[in-house]
């Protein structure tokens, strides 16, 4: 394994001009590959209740489901950075209760850092969670836990002036969370000369997502990169793969080998043999010990 990946190492990532590769998991298998192909940060978003639990948006999924969900990835993971994410109103009331998510994210979730949505408004959040040396990422521009009042999941910061979402404010937003402390800070959703001008200013890397190519890093939702995830695909997603399709295939051969008779075949079927002295075998010879024998 390469060496583990840390708070700082982001920072001096940012220095040397090394992009920052990060990307969403949000179970055991998925941890493992994402973490073996060499990515420096998984999230454990809240984007779990889209591409997961089939919810149209964030805003249901509560904290005990992050938790549960980073455990698993947890377990998966040795090198990246793992971040957890804090679900709609486990922040938002007072800062008594965002130190208590954020503190069940590291101390249950196994997480090292957290991540929360809002720029101006989270300020003091921010503050009081890194006084207490919780990480934070920020996450500004396009915030999923905003969709109402969004009007949906559109892009910010096109219009001039300094409303929520609009382009003086998504740039005041980032100045606010890098000075209340955030180690960095998710542009989404941002015209791409919007995140240069920001990733320009700030010292703390800035990481994308439908931000465009000046960024110090990019994430993507892994559903979207692999094609799990169909319901709608937004033109900043790049299909990597195309996974459900590859599963319903297989799905459907399995089916049909099934009804058929074709499957199971002799190559995975257990077969009595008189040197191992009968029985049920995990080889054809040496009797298994195991739960799931192995052909
Ligand atoms: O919840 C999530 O997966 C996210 C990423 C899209 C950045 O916030």
């Amino acid at each position: 394994m390469e060496r583990k990946v840390t708070v700082p190492d982001l920072q001096r990532m940012k220095e040397a001009g090394t992009k920052i590769t990060a990307l969403t998991a949000y179970d055991f298998p998925f941890a493992q590959i994402t973490d073996q192909a060499g990515v420096d940060v998984i999230l454990v978003g809240d984007t779990l209740g889209m591409v997961v639990q089939g919810l149209e948006t964030t805003l249901p999924v509560t904290l005990d489901e992050v938790i549960y969900h980073c455990r698993m990835v947890a377990r998966g993971r040795k090198r990246a950075l793992l971040v957890g994410d804090l679900p709609f109103l486990s922040y938002q009331v007072s800062r008594e209760e965002a130190l208590r998510s954020a503190g069940r994210l590291i101390k249950e979730g196994a997480c090292e850092a957290v991540k929360l949505e809002g720029g101006i408004p989270m300020a003091d959040t921010i503050r009081a969670l890194t006084s207490v040396d919780i990480p934070v990422m920020a996450h500004i521009g396009l915030t999923p836990q905003s969709v109402h009042r969004m009007g949906g999941h559109k892009v910010q910061g096109r219009k001039r002036g300094r409303g929520p979402g609009q382009r003086e404010r998504v740039l005041a937003d980032a100045m606010a969370v890098e000075e209340a402390g955030a180690f960095a800070v998710v542009l989404e959703g941002i015209p791409l000369d919007l995140a240069e001008e920001i990733t320009l200013r700030l010292t703390i890397p800035t990481i994308g997502i439908g931000a465009g190519v000046h960024c110090d890093g990019q994430i993507l939702v892994l559903h979207d990169l692999l094609g799990l995830f169909d319901r709608f695909t937004p033109k900043f997603v790049k299909r990597y793969a195309e996974m459900g399709r590859a599963a319903g295939e297989a799905i459907g051969e399995y089916v049909r080998e099934v009804r058929s008779g074709a499957f199971p075949d002799d190559a995975h079927s257990f077969l009595l043999t008189s040197a191992a002295g009968g029985g049920e075998t995990g080889d054809g010879n040496r009797p298994s010990r195991r739960k799931r024998a192995v052909a």
